[in-house]
């Protein structure tokens, strides 16, 4: 029976020595002898054959549920390095040796894939050696475009430069990325101070480190601020890798961690077309206790609703957080030039701009989001292509 391909390929220096059949599992030892076990209703889940797998969209058709809860293997054996095996029930699946080794679940296999790409944390020293890209070198696929986009993964804040004075060059810049993530505040939204402002961003008054749209269930995954003009007197930029000011709270004050990841803050964001609330605490850990994102804006903060007896501790807490977001040895601080764009990881780095006197010049900045998503999808497709 044909097998439908993963749209990635699978390395295959390993091979499927012996294969052999135990009660509910085939054990699997591989030319390196590792040996990793697979149970029968997983392997059966996962075959790859035309009758289980949309030839088309590589989609699964079968549901578990149409074999019996007793199918068992009643062959295993090794075909060119992969595994065929034969149930109970009749049918007949096929893997493909670099398939199985690349989903096995033995502990050293699980390990191995646990791996993740290094998060690279930062404080202040990173202001002289910031991941620093050619606009027109992100243009094409190639290893500066690749390194870029990796580079706002793993490090959440980049400086592109040389991009041109047009307006709409940061849809452009975001789009090379993928989709543009609209809001209430457009498309695009122009950072100017404006006569009739709907957000403290479009005053020039000082805006401290935040995120953008704490205010949203999900806060868009980057921001791109493309500068066109700078001239006031002020208006610098300054960032705080989030992931660092958390990890010393962690270290320095375990117990105000504990608050701030555990209770709800509110944040809201109203004007008289729009009302955006979300309830969620400033840092977000994932399954593993790692820190997933934070959410933070103190301009767009509703009133704490904790019950009576934890008031002051989440009080002492959010004055540690802020304390430490206020901490010099965190902060990277840049004055951006027009046809500079920062591209960073709006969940993960905290923002922020001094205040700037708008009767000393113009400032004027364009921004855009694109979801998290949008560039963990791209890295995969452009390495995917690359192998
Ligand atoms: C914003 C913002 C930064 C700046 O618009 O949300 O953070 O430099 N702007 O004006
Ligand atoms: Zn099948
Ligand atoms: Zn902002």
């Amino acid at each position: 029976m044909e097998t439908i391909r993963d749209w990635r390929p699978f390395a295959t220096e390993h091979r499927v020595a012996t294969p052999q059949i135990a009660t509910d599992h085939i054990a699997v030892t591989w030319s390196d002898g590792r040996v990793s076990p697979f149970h029968f209703a997983w392997l059966r889940d996962n075959c790859p054959c035309r009758l289980c797998v949309h030839g088309l969209t590589r989609e699964q058709t079968f549901e578990i549920i149409d074999t019996p809860e007793d199918l068992a293997a009643t062959e295993a054996g090794c075909d060119a390095g992969g595994l065929a095996v034969r149930w109970s029930d009749g049918h007949a699946s096929r893997y493909d040796a670099g398939w199985l080794r690349a989903h096995a679940y033995d502990e050293a296999s699980r390990a191995e894939r646990n791996l993740r790409p290094p998060k690279v944390l930062w404080g202040a020293e990173r202001a002289e050696t910031l991941p620093q890209f050619d606009f027109v070198d992100l243009q094409t696929d190639g290893p500066d475009y690749l390194a870029w986009l990796t580079a706002v993964r793993d490090v959440g804040l980049t400086l592109v430069r040389g991009a041109p004075l047009e307006p709409d060059t940061v849809i452009r810049l975001a789009q090379r990325v993928s989709f543009v993530r609209e809001t209430n505040f457009g498309v695009r939204f122009d950072v100017e101070s404006k006569p009739n402002p709907d957000s403290s961003a479009y005053t020039a008054i000082n805006l401290p480190p935040h995120t953008d749209l704490p205010t949203r269930e999900l806060q868009p995954g980057l921001q791109f601020l493309h500068c066109l003009a700078n001239e006031a007197v002020g208006g610098d930029s300054l960032f705080v890798d989030g992931l660092a000011l958390a990890e010393a709270l962690r270290r320095g004050h375990p117990a105000d961690f504990a608050v701030l990841t555990t209770t709800p803050m509110e944040f809201w964001n109203k004007d008289a077309a729009s009302d955006y609330r979300c309830s969620a605490p400033i840092i977000a850990l994932d399954g593993r206790g790692e820190v997933a994102e934070l959410r933070y804006a103190n301009f767009l903060r509703g009133p704490i609703d904790a019950a009576a007896a934890n008031m002051p501790a989440v009080y002492r807490a959010y004055r540690q957080f802020l304390r430490l977001s206020r901490d010099p040895a965190l902060r990277v601080v840049r004055r951006l030039q027009p046809g500079d764009v920062w591209v960073f990881d709006n969940r993960r780095v905290l923002h922020a701009r001094t205040a700037f006197d708008p009767s000393t010049g113009r400032r004027h900045l364009q921004g855009c989001y694109v979801d998290r998503d949008e560039l963990l999808s791209r890295i995969r497709v452009v390495e995917r292509d690359a192998t």
